[in-house]
């Protein structure tokens, strides 16, 4: 068993789980996720356990999901409640699907696959509906593994060349970059950083106020981007990343913001600009995957400007492996040029 079982993932948006059941995959198990009576979210086995159809192209009958093949049903506990061929339910063995732990936070449904979660809670979304800001949710599919999205969402340097002109210029101008190490991952932040030639910081920051700029890697899989402005506005990015497979990953997206004045306004301009950035990782993520798979293994030349990247990739393997994180409060300097 993979220590990474251990944590919450998203299985999908509370709201888009009503009446009909829902398939969903992590980490390669695949769940069906279903309101019980008391409407309580719960997920299980996603078969059926007289001949192993998927129960999730069943039903949802008075709070419990019935099998579409010969309409077995189960209760929100995963234990089998009726045999409509039989008059009475027969004494079974093992007469039970295994469930997960599951929970409802921050307008998603969460699983964890191991019976005891490594967290009693899932990682919050930063500043989600708090008084003031405004956000919006993304949903993204990446052929990617969860590595590989957590290092592009928190890598600076990539921004100049995948998104040139949207979000950074290639300037050359030299950047100090701090890297800490903390206690549930690490964060890098980024000192004269240049804003100039993009649409991102015409739309955001037009005017030359302070900025700090924080990347942030909360293991085992959320990335949280912070941009703070001294004339208040305020963007943070989080993505809370699901394994479905190996190279397969469901990112969740929150971007909340504060804008003074005409915060729901920049939600127009900022929405589509972000599904436009969004889709060129998307983009550059796949070939580069499908590129390591054409030649079979996987490009990993890690230099200094690869900030959090070896943070990611220890952490993960710690948590993988069930063996100490690396320590938290250590501090480094790198100066990049964006
Ligand atoms: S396979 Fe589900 S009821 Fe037969
Ligand atoms: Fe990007």
């Amino acid at each position: 068993m993979s220590g990474l079982e251990k944590y919450w993932y998203i299985a999908c948006r509370a709201d888009d789980l009503r009446q009909r059941p829902r398939a969903s995959r992590i980490l390669g198990r695949r769940l069906v996720l279903f309101r019980d009576t008391g409407g309580r979210a719960v997920a299980l086995e996603d078969r059926c356990l007289h001949r192993g159809a998927p129960l999730s192209q069943g039903r949802v009958c008075a709070g419990e999901l019935e099998c579409p093949y010969h309409g077995w049903r189960y209760d929100g506990d995963g234990a089998l409640r009726a045999i409509p061929a039989l008059a009475e339910l027969p004494p079974l063995d093992r007469a039970h699907l295994a469930r997960f732990p599951c929970v409802e936070q921050d307008g998603y449904v969460w699983v964890c696959l191991d019976p005891d979660p490594a967290r009693v809670a899932p990682t919050p979304f930063a500043n989600l509906d708090q008084p003031g800001w405004t956000s919006f949710r993304m949903y993204t599919r990446f052929e990617a593994s969860v590595t590989a999205c957590l290092e592009n969402f928190l890598d600076c340097p990539h921004a100049t060349w995948v998104h040139r002109h949207w979000f950074r210029t290639p300037t050359g101008k030299p950047v100090r970059a701090v890297v800490r190490t903390r206690d549930d991952g690490a964060e890098a932040e980024y000192f004269e950083e240049p804003r100039e030639k993009s649409a991102v910081w015409w739309l955001l920051s037009p005017s030359r106020s302070e900025m700090k700029h924080t990347d942030r890697f909360i293991a085992p899989n959320t990335s949280k981007v912070d941009y703070a402005f001294s004339n208040r506005r305020h963007y943070t990015i989080t993505s809370s990343c699901t394994p479905v497979t190996d190279t397969l990953t469901d990112v969740y997206t929150v971007i909340s913001f504060r804008f003074p004045v005409f915060g729901p306004l920049v939600r127009l301009f900022f929405t589509p600009l972000s599904r436009r950035i969004i889709q060129q990782d998307v983009d550059i993520l796949d070939a580069t995957q499908a590129n390591n798979g054409a030649h079979d293994r996987q490009a990993m030349l890690v230099t200094p400007a690869d900030l959090l990247v070896p943070h990611i990739l220890a952490w993960r393997r710690a948590l993988e492996d069930i063996t100490a994180p690396p320590p938290a409060g250590r501090e480094t300097e790198v100066e990049l040029r964006l």
